[in-house]
């Protein structure tokens, strides 16, 4: 991936480098962004030699626009130390200096805060709320950890351990705010059958709802992957897999399983249509002529669990779009009363069907939005579902 390190005025900054060099080690290109009492702590020279890049820490220094092309260049934001100060900045939409101008300029992409303050500091009611405020807009947080600070008392305040940020970074924080529960998936394509040896199927490999209920496995989870038929084996012991063939049957094991679950995310590829007769044997060729085959409806199954969904469960769709992207699938979240949609573009090179990565937008009922890097169908799930978890 590529990760910008913004580091800012606290003596945690100290610790920055080694974190710089661990994400370089595990295969990341890394950028550097300070504030200028970050460079009271750690010095310009070893945040260059360590990311090999120069370091980004005058708004001005080349024309002011740096903080965009440094946004368009970085896949994921990692800040670490993050003061009071600069998480009060972004909660308030300040934008004052280059590393706060470059945070605000991120805010549709994936941001780690390791917060690293005095423990009185970090229990002010400001800094909690404002914490609040990073955590609703999908900023990850990593620690405070308790332990010895710098001014000689110990308690919660300080930062993470360079190791455990660079754990965070991997895992895309898999790590719920509270229990999961039970949540249903629905994953691969649909065959609608029009004989006995023929049928109507479409490209989807399941692999991303593989993904998804393995990733809110690890999370844990009890899933309920519901899928149509794929050649993919579960392997989490937590994960329930129930195998159906045509939108019909998915269906009625979504709408049936949905009531006892605390969420649902539904990526399967649902044929629209069914052949209107369903033969149960071969049909035979008929002379010369061509064939007609009458299609009727699907159900819809995300459309459905929308009018079932109660207060406190959570309801997360898929979109695949080729035109007017996110008009389209903000559509689709409010008619089909979703929390959260996942869109796909078939405009991105290597994201899609039978592809083993993908790129994708999330976009909250609440207005939030969250674009992914390509990335392996495991890491978009791990983001999806550290998204969409409460
Ligand atoms: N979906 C579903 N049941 C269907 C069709 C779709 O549950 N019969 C779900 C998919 O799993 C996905 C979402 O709906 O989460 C989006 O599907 P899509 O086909 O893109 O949307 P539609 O609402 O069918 O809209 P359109 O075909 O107009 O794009």
């Amino acid at each position: 991936m590529r990760i910008v390190v913004g580091i800012t005025g606290g003596i945690a900054a100290y610790k920055a480098p080694e974190l710089v060099r661990l994400l370089k080690k595990q295969g990341h290109e890394v950028r550097c962004a300070a504030t200028a009492h970050a460079l009271e702590f750690t010095t310009r020279a070893t945040l260059e030699t360590v990311s090999g890049a120069p370091l980004y820490s005058d708004l001005f220094a080349s024309g002011g626009t740096e903080h965009i092309s440094l946004k368009d260049w970085g896949e994921l934001l990692v800040v670490a130390p993050a003061t009071a100060n600069i998480i009060g900045k972004v909660a308030s939409g300040i934008a004052d200096d280059a590393l706060s101008t470059l945070l605000l300029a991120f805010s549709h992409k994936l941001v780690i805060m390791a917060p690293a303050m005095n423990s009185d500091m970090w229990a002010h009611p400001a800094v909690q709320r404002n914490i609040e405020t990073l955590r609703g807009w999908g900023i990850r947080l990593v620690g405070p950890a308790e332990g010895e600070l710098a001014c000689g008392t110990s308690g919660t305040g300080r930062m993470a351990e360079p190791e455990t940020i660079a754990e965070a970074v991997n895992s895309l924080f898999l790590i719920p705010h509270s229990p999961l529960g039970r949540w249903l998936v629905t994953a691969g394509p649909t065959y609608e059958k029009i004989d006995s040896v023929r049928f109507i199927g479409n490209y989807s490999s399941g692999k991303m709802g593989f993904a998804l209920a393995e990733a809110l496995a690890e999370a844990g989870a009890e899933v309920e992957l519901v899928t149509g038929p794929t050649h993919l084996n579960a392997t989490h012991q937590r994960i329930n897999v129930h195998r159906v063939e045509s939108a019909r049957e998915m269906y009625a094991a979504a709408t049936g399983l949905f009531p006892q679950c605390n969420g649902a995310i539904l990526s399967a590829a649902v044929a629209d249509y069914r052949p209107a007769e369903q033969a149960d044997h071969k049909l035979k060729k008929q002379g010369d002529q061509g064939m007609t085959l009458t299609l009727v409806q699907n159900p819809d199954i995300l459309a459905t669990l929308g009018t079932m969904k109660q207060p406190g469960q959570r309801l997360v769709g898929f979109a695949l779009e080729t035109d007017n992207e996110l008009q389209n699938a903000e559509g689709k979240l409010k008619r089909k009363n979703l929390d959260y949609i996942v869109m796909n573009s078939l405009r991105e090179a290597g994201a899609g069907f039978g592809v083993d990565t993908n790129k994708v937008t999330i976009l909250g009922a609440d207005g939030s939005r969250m674009e992914s890097p390509l990335m392996s169908k495991q890491e978009v799930a791990r983001m999806i579902v550290s998204t969409v978890a409460p």
